[in-house]
């Protein structure tokens, strides 16, 4: 399709399988990663690919990133704000600093990097996409950090929606357990816990971004993608009287 795609973490996991599916769509793709060997590799893959390496939390970084992108895309259409890491909190004790750095990753480089695209975006009548997680509307114990970056994001996807609309439309990926390792045989009660059978995949993700970008009518949205892990309902004991049953 020829549009100029710029999504972030894209070395490996679910960014690296969105950069595939825009290229397999015919667009042209920069993506920054903090891992130089992986992304050395990656972009291997395809002339259509172009790599750059740095930290997200940094905005010195974000803006040659996005003076890199501009140079190597000559537009931008699509902005996909997919990289967030860290996932421990107040138990074990994490520091201001260490709690400010998650958030710099996960909820202040989305923020920068919509701004640093948003003329490109307008004049392109683009995309963002952000990635959120199913964390971001229920918790595990010690995820502060994390957890709040992601529930900031789906807020600041609907805020951005609202400021940059109509002219570009904003929407948010709420992820359940997705699969980025080599495992790929899970136990029967992983399997379980989630309704559609399976643990997800990224392209299970990165279909869902392709597909929002091709939608009109939806912004500001916030879709999870988790096989139906939230829907289900858990009591006491249930999970024995399902595993006796089959
Ligand atoms: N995998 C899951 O089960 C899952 C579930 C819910 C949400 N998510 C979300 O999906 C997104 C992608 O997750 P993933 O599992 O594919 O991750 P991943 O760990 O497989 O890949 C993340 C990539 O981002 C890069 N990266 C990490 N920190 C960076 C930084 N500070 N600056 C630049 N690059 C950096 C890494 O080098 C890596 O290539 C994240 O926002 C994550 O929170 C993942």
């Amino acid at each position: 399709m020829n549009r100029g795609i710029v999504v972030t973490g894209g070395a490996h996991g679910i960014g690296k399988q969105i950069c595939l599916d825009f290229i397999q769509a015919g667009d042209q793709v920069c993506f920054i990663d903090s891992d130089e060997k992986k992304s050395v590799d990656f972009a291997k893959e395809s002339p259509n690919l172009f790599y750059f390496c740095g930290d997200v939390a940094d905005p010195l970084t974000l803006k040659r990133f996005i003076e890199f992108s501009l140079e190597k895309l000559k537009r931008i259409d699509v902005l996909v704000n997919n990289v967030c890491r860290g996932n421990r909190g107040i138990l074990s004790n994490i520091s201001y600093e260490e709690y400010d750095y998650i958030l710099s990753i996960g909820l202040k480089a989305p923020y920068e990097l919509s701004r640093l695209c948003k003329d490109e975006l307008i004049k392109n009548k683009g995309r963002i996409i952000n990635i959120a997680s199913s964390r971001a509307f229920q918790s595990e114990p010690d995820t502060e950090a994390y957890t709040s970056a992601k529930g900031g994001i789906v807020a600041l996807t609907h805020a951005l929606a609202i400021s940059l609309g109509p002219d570009v439309l904003v929407n948010c990926i709420a992820p359940g357990w997705i699969n980025v390792a080599e495992q790929q045989e899970f136990s029967r009660e992983d399997r379980f816990a989630i309704p559609a059978g399976k643990i997800g995949t990224p392209k299970d993700i990165s279909d869902m971004v392709l597909f929002l970008c091709e939608q009109k009518f939806i912004t500001g949205e916030t879709i999870t993608v988790d096989g139906g892990m939230n829907k289900r309902m858990i009591y006491h004991g249930d999970w024995n009287w399902h595993y006796n049953a089959d």
